[in-house]
Formats: C-alpha cells, sequence, structure tokens
C-alpha cells in the first residue's frame, strides 16, 4: 500500500490557494475531485487549505469527492473515520495540525476534525473504466497515479477528465508528470512552476 501523508505538495497546495480558490469564492456550489486518493491525507489537505483560505461560509460550499481503486476495501473506513498516524501528519505546519486535529490520548493518533470531514465523500472508482464520476468539477487533482499507467491510458484519463471539468476549471498533477501533447489543445498551462491547467473554453 502506497505510504501518503498531509501536505505531501505544499507548493501545489499554495498554488490552489493563490490562483483557483479566490476565483470560487462567490459559488453556491464548489465540486473538486481527488483522483487516487489513497487513504485520505490528500482530500484532507484540500479542505483544509480550502479551510484556511476561503473563510467559513464559502467553505461550508466545498464538496471534494474522493476517489481511490482501493484493492484493500478499507479505504472507505479511514477515510470516514479520519484517524491518522504522528508519520502521516507530522510534515504540517504546527498551527494547522492543532487547529484541525485532537489526538486520541488513548491510541496517541490524531482524528481531524468533523467539519473537514463533512466536506470530504469517498468512493471506489477505477479510472481505467474512463467513466467519470460526475461533471461541472471546478478542479480535479491527480497526483502520483497517472505514471502507473501507459502513455495511451494517461491520454485517455486526462481525457475524461477533461470532460468532467466546468468550463474554466483546473486540472492538477505531480510536478514530474507533463501534460501529453495530443492534449495541449484542451489545457492551458497556468503557472510556470507548478502543473496546474485550466480547461480552455471552446
Ligand atoms: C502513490 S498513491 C498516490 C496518493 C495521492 N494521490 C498522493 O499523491 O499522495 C497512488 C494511488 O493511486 C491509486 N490507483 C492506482 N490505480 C488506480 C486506478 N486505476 N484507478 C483509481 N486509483 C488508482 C492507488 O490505489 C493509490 O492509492
Amino acid at each position: 500500500m502506497a505510504f501518503t501523508f498531509f501536505f505531501r505538495d505544499e507548493h501545489l497546495l499554495n498554488l490552489i490557494a493563490k490562483l483557483v480558490l479566490p476565483e470560487l469564492t462567490g459559488f453556491s456550489r464548489i465540486k473538486f475531485w481527488d483522483a487516487g486518493c489513497a487513504m485520505g491525507p490528500e482530500p484532507y489537505s484540500l479542505a483544509i487549505v480550502c479551510a484556511e483560505n476561503m473563510g467559513k461560509f464559502a467553505f461550508r460550499n466545498i464538496c471534494i469527492t474522493a476517489t481511490d481503486i482501493d484493492e484493500s476495501g478499507e479505504f472507505g473506513t479511514v477515510i470516514r473515520e479520519g484517524r491518522y498516524r504522528d508519520e502521516e501528519v507530522k510534515r504540517m505546519p504546527n498551527e494547522i495540525l492543532g487547529r484541525y486535529f485532537t489526538v486520541d490520548p488513548t491510541s496517541g493518533t490524531f482524528v481531524i476534525d468533523q467539519g473537514i470531514r463533512d466536506s470530504v465523500r469517498y468512493y471506489q472508482h477505477d479510472l481505467l473504466g474512463l467513466r467519470p464520476i460526475g461533471i461541472g468539477f471546478h478542479l480535479i487533482l491527480c497526483k502520483n497515479v497517472l505514471l502507473h499507467f501507459t502513455p495511451e491510458e494517461r491520454v485517455e484519463v486526462i481525457r475524461m477528465f477533461h470532460g468532467a471539468l466546468a468550463d474554466g476549471g483546473y486540472f492538477c498533477t505531480e510536478q514530474t508528470q507533463k501534460l501529453p501533447d495530443e492534449l495541449s489543445h484542451l489545457f492551458e498551462r497556468v503557472s510556470e512552476d507548478g502543473q496546474l491547467f485550466r480547461k480552455k473554453t471552446p
């Protein structure tokens, strides 16, 4: 099982806070998809960044759908419970850890705040089925997943993301993952120092 942790890519989270969230603050429903979310640190990190940057009222409109192929069948339970070990949370800034987690004195684990938990829902989903979980997403995050696919699969999966995004919606992936050339007409890159792309409107 892949190990992942909170605030794994703080640089990208900061880019999202700076470039994406300000555009969405007035929306009554804000839809994000975290595809290949593992046990939850990534969608919960995104939720925390939204809570920190959007204000209480706009944050209530955030709905993050987290999905994973979840071969163990355990991800849903872990995400719903929101309980994480020290090594999964320790790279977070201390003040954020203190604001959004409580320590369970019996087990020494960190339990994430109910308000953050309520903004994330989880489904088991295979990206290679090429059926999106919905449409009209304002942001799709897919990190450290596409590298496991063939080049052809990568193109098809990103094409599916494009169809699932709202006009002007954003797609982001890890720093080492390039957008395939055959899809460059569908997205514009919005940051020189991050793999953050915006769906072009026809
Ligand atoms: C290395 S982890 C990345 C987790 C997280 N996105 C991160 O960057 O920290 C890769 C995840 O992709 C998931 N995955 C692999 N193939 C998948 C597929 N076909 N559909 C959905 N998820 C998949 C794995 O189960 C695993 O949780």
